[in-house]
Parts: structure tokens; sequence; C-alpha cells
């Protein structure tokens, strides 16, 4: 079949099974365009709360439909490709974490939401990059913390909060391999241009951006900034979104630069039209979890969302 009728045999079981698809900015175009709901990980997770269907079609990575599962369990949560995973979740299983927890006893535990549901059910609260900093913040200032998975996200939240977390040492593949070098390459052909980076990058970069922040929080800036060019350090996905947004101004990437590093991830990229369209006909590959584990996973997501709503995040 080709993309016009997947489309349209996707839209009529979307209907007919009363399914609703949930997308992350870092999907491929096509599935941004036929997706319900498009948002980053804090803004699905939250939507996933109200949606009012039968079936939710994650098109994003595992631990994302795992959560969905987790908040909404009388769901049937299935993703396009069971295989896509992360390398945050990866770097971070529950049998070592464990151990990791245990030096530290005295410490509360803070996951970023880039981790198995093992991890969460290990944690104390969730974060995502959208909330991070503020949801630290909001801790008293002796509060030991130990965060997790992402050393890069960690480290910056450290810095901009003065805290002192203990780090997981875990990267993601795709921001923590973009260099500052390949930027600063950038910047001296686009003078005039702004460095906008995900905090997930690491730190040597994060010290040559104009901003960091999260996805929503990059999209923002955008809107509203006079500037007109900007350098993005971070999935190459987001552009649709911003070039829609802001059809005037313009993009560059770490594609653009000499020594190109590739700024997909690979995991995200593994969903298809074709696999979304199997998927939602065949109802599989299904997320299915114990009660057990639903329930202990649940309660550090549920207090990152109340407390990002008493915190005016969301
Ligand atoms: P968000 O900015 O959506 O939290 O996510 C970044 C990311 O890498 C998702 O995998
Ligand atoms: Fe994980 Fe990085 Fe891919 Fe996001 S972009 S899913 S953090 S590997």
């Amino acid at each position: 079949m080709i993309s016009e009728e997947i489309k349209k045999e996707i839209i009529r079981l979307k209907k007919e099974k009363n399914a609703v698809i949930l997308g992350h900015y870092y999907q491929i175009e096509d599935i941004q365009e036929i997706s319900d709901y498009v948002g980053d990980s804090l803004a699905l997770a939250e939507k996933v709360l109200n949606v009012d269907c039968d079936i939710i079609v994650f098109c994003g990575v595992h631990f994302m439909a795992e959560t969905a599962k987790i908040l909404n369990p009388s769901k049937k949560v299935i993703l396009p490709d069971m295989e896509a995973s992360c390398s945050l979740a990866e770097s971070c299983k529950a049998e070592d974490f464990a151990k990791f927890k245990a030096r530290y006893p005295d410490h509360m535990v803070i996951s970023y939401v880039n981790c198995s549901a093992e991890i969460k059910a290990l944690s104390d609260l969730i974060c995502t990059s959208g909330n991070a900093e503020k949801l630290v913040n909001s801790l008293p200032k002796d509060q030991k913390i130990i965060f997790a998975p992402d050393k890069n996200l960690g480290g910056y939240i450290n810095s901009v909060t003065g805290r002192n977390m203990v780090l997981w040492n875990g990267v993601c593949m795709v921001h923590d391999a973009m260099q500052a070098e390949e930027i600063i390459k950038l910047k001296v052909k686009h003078p005039e241009a702004q460095v906008i980076a995900h905090p997930e990058c690491n730190g040597a970069l994060l010290k040559v951006a104009d901003f960091v922040g999260s996805t929503k929080a990059m999209l923002n800036y955008i809107k509203k900034s006079d500037c007109q060019k900007f350098i993005v350090a971070t999935e190459t996905g987001i552009l649709y979104e911003m070039k829609k947004n802001n059809p005037d101004k313009e993009f560059i990437t770490l594609s653009d630069s000499e020594n190109c590093a590739c700024a997909d991830c690979s995991y995200m990229k593994m969903n298809t039209l074709e696999k979304l369209y199997n998927c939602l006909k065949d109802e599989k590959p299904e997320i299915l979890m114990s009660d057990e584990m639903i329930e202990r996973a649940k309660q550090p997501i549920i207090r990152m969302l109340d407390m990002s709503k008493q915190l005016g995040i969301i």
C-alpha cells in the first residue's frame, strides 16, 4: 500500500476500534500528522489520564507506552514496534540500580521518565526534562537525592539548582553524541543564529548553548524569540513542529555540520506507518504488566503530576 492508502486505513481502523493515537515529537512526520495528539513526554503522560477510548496506540518508545499503561491500566496500550527502546532505559537495569540505591540509604530517588517500570517502582519521584528543575527546586535544600538514569540531565539540574545529586551513569545516545566543536563550527558559519539545546546533551555542548530546555520549552522559546535563525541541538523529529509553528524562521541541525553527527533517534524511528497500521489491525504488540508493578510504578508518576500541577507547570 502507498502511504496515502495506509493513512486512510489507519483512520478507518482508529474509528472502528475507538482508538487514540499519541505521537511523540521525535516520530517521523507521517506519524506526527496522523496522531490525535502530538507532544513531549510530559504532555503525553498527562494526556493519557483523560483520553476517552478503548485503545491507546503509543507512537513513541517502549518506556512511554509503558507509562501510558501504568497511568491508564484499563486501556489496551499498543505500540508499533516493541523493540523501540531507549539507551537511557537500557543503561539502568533494576538489579544494578537496586544495589546502587542501597549504597545511599538516606537519599530519595528521582528518576527521569526515560526508564523502565521496574526503575520507576524503585523511585520516589519521576520527572521529565520539562519539570525536573522546578521539581528539584521545590524540595528542601538539605534533601539528599539520587538522580537516574541520565547523568547529563542530572548534571545540568545540579548546575542550575546548586544541588549535588548523586548521578547514575547513563546517557541518551543521540544527545550525548552531539559535539560542542561541531556547534561552534556552525555558529562561526551562522553568527546570527542562536544555539538551543536539550539538557540530555553533554555538559560541554550545553555551555555553548544560548538556551537550554526541554522539547516544549524549546518550542516556546523559538515562538517568542525575535531571532530568525536557530542551531538546534536535539533530535531532528522536532523540526517538523518547529517549522510548522515558525515558517519564517530558519533551523540548522548537526546534520548540516561537516562531520555529520546524525541526530535521529534510531529507536524512535523504528515506528513506521506500516507498523502503525499492522499494530492497529492486530491490536498488538501490547504492553502487559502485572497489577503489582503498575501500582508500584504509578506512585512516583502521580506524585510528579500532582507536584507539577501545584507548581503550575501543567
Ligand atoms: P522530552 O523532551 O519529550 O521529555 O523527551 C526527550 C526525549 O529524549 C524523549 O525520549
Ligand atoms: Fe532515548 Fe535519546 Fe532516543 Fe529519547 S532520543 S528515546 S532519550 S535514546
